[in-house]
């Protein structure tokens, strides 16, 4: 008889995000009168900028004309859109990353759930706490972790707390405790960012205990604050141990459309078991050559748009449409007494309710009919917390927070 892959069976039957919209959907059917505003998962609900329109016809219409039709393409990105990554990500920002050594995707999310795979089974694993469940949930499904410990945690993995008491950003782990570290700055779910010398202290252990990061830098978008640095490439050394996400899903409004890259240095080595260094440009290659195809011509054209003058322009200005949602919901939360972290170089806002996160997540959607998320959703250090998202209208933002200071 067939067997499953029993790592599965560890995993809580069901991912947070869905949880959530299920839980939102039983409200909505049972109260089909009271409209739900929606500060839960992270996603975009302003259009996409007109120049990523106007690039995304502009590449439908080439695949309409037999001389400029396209069928498979390279399996890494298109050259033009991994040079303008490549040129404007990282050059413009002193960083020396060449455009052979970003892999274009189709998000992050299957980028941070996926790279676990060129690593050991063996390999030890340092995850922050509270943390976006993929790094979490991907290594459980491989095998990585030992049963569900409780209290939301699995056994064999070393939890970064982050907590009020260190401004979210977590410790360094004992030396040579870990192998493979997940960081994410800003960070989801905190909204909290780490500085210059946060993330030398980081390069630096990882480099003394030849170690990896994987870091992802999903919403380095929202920086506003110039001391900040927007990719741990701006660390010299990074490039020897760290492997770094971005995500046009949150920078350009990509969450439907889809589109990211991983960044893996050429030089980023790890050893087999005899000792012997292996590429991991080259692992991550042969993987994302085998079972992926390419993120489709046109999306890519447009991803490419937000590089011009024009998209640059128009993607400021929708981070910062967020950004002035996320400055009204921290003002709110602050207003009622309740300290935050987040929301000024982030479009998260991390409220600590000092009650049971999911008990306030069921008052304010029975009482507020707003839907934020659980901070114990992220892990046992997120309990007493909520993840508000600013990825709203204003008008939206605006109405919620009125209800929100009613209900809570
Ligand atoms: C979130 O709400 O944490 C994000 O939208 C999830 C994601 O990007 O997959």
């Amino acid at each position: 008889m067939i067997r499953i892959n029993e790592h599965y069976t560890k995993l809580k039957s069901s991912y947070l995000f869905a949880d959530i919209a299920r839980r939102v959907a039983a409200y909505q059917q049972a109260h089909p009168d009271k409209p739900v505003i929606r500060l839960g998962i992270g996603d975009v609900t302003e259009p996409l900028p007109p120049a990523c329109i106007e690039a995304l016809h502009a590449g439908a219409g080439e695949l309409a004309r037999r001389e400029t039709f396209r069928g498979y393409g390279p399996e890494q990105g298109y050259a033009f859109l991994r040079e303008a990554i490549a040129a404007h990500d990282y050059a413009a920002r002193g960083c020396d990353i060449g455009a052979d050594e970003v892999f274009v995707s189709d998000g992050s999310k299957c980028d941070c759930g996926n790279i676990q795979e060129i690593f050991s089974a063996g390999a030890r694993l340092a995850i922050p706490d509270p943390v976006y469940p993929v790094y979490v949930d991907t290594n459980v499904m491989a095998g990585r972790t030992g049963p569900d410990a409780g209290g939301g945690r699995y056994e064999g993995i070393t939890y970064l707390d982050c907590t009020p008491a260190n401004g979210y950003v977590p410790a360094l782990p004992a030396p040579g405790a870990v192998d493979l570290i997940y960081l994410c700055f800003p960070n989801n779910p905190t909204g909290a960012v780490a500085t210059r010398g946060q993330l030398a202290a980081w390069v630096a252990y990882a480099r003394e205990n030849r170690a990896v990061i994987l870091y992802d830098a999903a919403y380095e978008a929202f920086i506003r604050d110039e001391k900040i640095p927007r990719s741990i490439y701006e660390i010299p050394g990074a490039r020897d141990v760290a492997i770094e996400f971005r995500s046009f899903s949150k920078t350009a409004g990509f969450t439907g459309t889809r589109c990211a890259c991983t960044v893996i240095p050429k030089n980023l080595a790890a050893t087999d078991a005899s000792g012997r260094e292996h590429s991991l440009h080259a692992l991550w290659n042969r993987r994302h050559t085998t079972k992926f195809n390419g993120v489709s011509y046109p999306v890519q054209r447009a991803a490419a748009a937000i590089y011009t003058d024009a998209g640059k322009r128009q993607t400021r200005a929708l981070a910062d449409y967020y950004l002035g949602n996320a400055a009204l919901i921290r003002a709110a939360m602050q207003k009622l007494g309740l300290p935050c972290v987040g929301g000024d170089n982030s479009p998260y806002i991390w409220v600590n309710t000092g009650r049971d996160s999911w008990e306030a997540f069921d008052r304010l959607l029975n009482d507020a009919q707003v839907v934020v998320t659980p901070g114990a959703g992220f892990g046992r250090c997120g309990e007493n917390h909520i993840r508000i998202s600013a990825f709203n209208s204003r008008e939206n933002v605006e109405t919620a927070l009125e209800r929100v200071a009613k209900a809570l």
